[in-house]
């Protein structure tokens, strides 16, 4: 009932507007004011329940709440704004302005929500990149990730490995990694286990519109078993920096560069390593829908000592959302030695994401 009258109030109002041939005259705060605020309040922090008159979801916005508003990419909120809440897998109370609205009416009305978040300093979520295999990325994020390596020739071997990142803050993130390895040096031999656990830790050193520098100091604890292959026994400070530039037409590039510096450098060798990813996305449904990212890697590590060479690998590589409110996606890579190829393997690589902040695993799918 509330629903419809807002929807008329809106319909008439651009209405008018239309005819007028000027239908860029209302604003976004007189949109949200007609058609939005009904709901999520004046304030932006939602009605009372007494007036909405449903029960709000957990995931029921507070736009003030910049930990909340500011990872969202516009592109995701333009779908729920331009398809209804169903589109991204939220409650259909949520109702579609598609028939209501301009694309530029959209856009004014998402501007205009933004100005509710008026924390500084939190990067925009357009610079959550879509995730690369290797290459870290920049962005902050609540999310777990597992990855799997299969050796695709050469001695059979399997890593999985699952990592916990937190935001905290408006630029910082922890970040906990446990790889688990299984390997098989002989035939009729496996060994399997813990390998070294990371604890890391992140922080958003500069973000503009279109990039992003973080900074991020690690311990990889030596909880693996070296005798059996995994991990080399020392605990090593492992130290970052990344960054990611978006640029037009959804194209971007993410850049990692740093150093593994064990602390018994007779038992394992220092090391730096290169690693970068470029790629685009495309989205069906007129560019809200499901993402796909087509992504290159090329990567390199060299130890720091004498005669030491470069390994430089190359992985083609996707990423795409899965389910409906994008906040599990998947990712798919080959990685090819492409330098000093003896002895090292061809890998499968593949992980699945899920983004928490965003909603439970099993929700946000229909
Ligand atoms: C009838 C009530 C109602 C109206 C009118 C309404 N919304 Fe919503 N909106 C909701 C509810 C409920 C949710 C939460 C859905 C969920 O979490 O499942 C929501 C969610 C959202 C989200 C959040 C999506 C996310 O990623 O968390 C955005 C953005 C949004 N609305 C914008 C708008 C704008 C802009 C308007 C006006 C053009 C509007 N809404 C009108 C009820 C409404």
């Amino acid at each position: 009932m509330r629903i419809a009258i807002f929807l008329t109030a809106l319909a008439l109002r651009s209405a008018t507007a239309q005819s007028q041939g000027t239908a860029g005259l209302i604003t976004g705060k007189e949109i949200f004011e007609a058609g939005c605020a009904g709901c999520h309040g004046g304030d932006g922090k939602g009605a009372p329940q007494s007036t909405i008159g449903f029960e709000t979801p957990d995931t029921f916005p507070d736009f003030t709440n910049c930990s909340q508003t500011t990872p969202e990419d516009n592109l995701a909120w333009k779908s729920v704004i331009r398809d209804g809440g169903p589109s991204r897998g939220f409650s259909q109370i949520m109702p579609s302005f598609s028939g209501a609205l301009t694309p530029a009416q959209i856009e004014a009305v998402v501007a205009y929500v933004r100005g509710f978040c008026k924390g500084r300093g939190w990067p925009r979520g357009e610079l959550n990149l879509p995730r690369a295999i290797a290459t870290e990325k920049a962005f902050p994020e609540d999310e777990v990730v597992i990855t799997t390596t299969l050796n695709a020739n050469g001695a059979p071997g399997v890593t999985s490995e699952i990592i916990h990142e937190q935001r905290f803050g408006t630029r910082n993130q922890i970040e906990i990694s446990a790889p688990v390895d299984f390997q098989r040096p002989a035939p009729g031999r496996w060994y399997g286990g813990l390998d070294q656990l990371g604890i890391g830790l992140k922080r958003v050193l500069l973000a503009s519109d279109n990039s992003i520098l973080s900074a991020q100091g690690e311990v990889i604890l030596p909880t693996g078993n070296p005798a059996h292959g995994l991990g080399t026994g020392v605990t090593t400070f492992e130290t970052f920096a990344a960054f990611g530039q978006l640029f037009p037409h959804y194209t971007f590039l993410q850049i990692q560069g740093g150093a593994d510096l064990p602390v018994d450098t007779s038992r394992a060798p220092q090391s730096v390593f290169f690693r970068s990813a470029f790629g685009k996305s495309f989205a069906q449904n007129g560019g809200l829908g499901r993402l796909w990212s087509p992504m290159i890697e090329w990567l390199g590590t060299r130890d720091l000592g004498t005669g030491a060479k470069n390994d430089w690998d190359v992985m083609p590589e996707f990423q795409v959302t899965i389910s409906k409110r994008q906040h599990v996606r998947f990712g798919a890579g080959l990685r090819i030695p492409a330098t000093n190829t003896t002895g090292r393997q061809k890998q499968v690589m593949f992980y699945l994401l899920w983004d928490w902040q965003d909603g439970k695993l099993l929700e946000g799918w229909k």
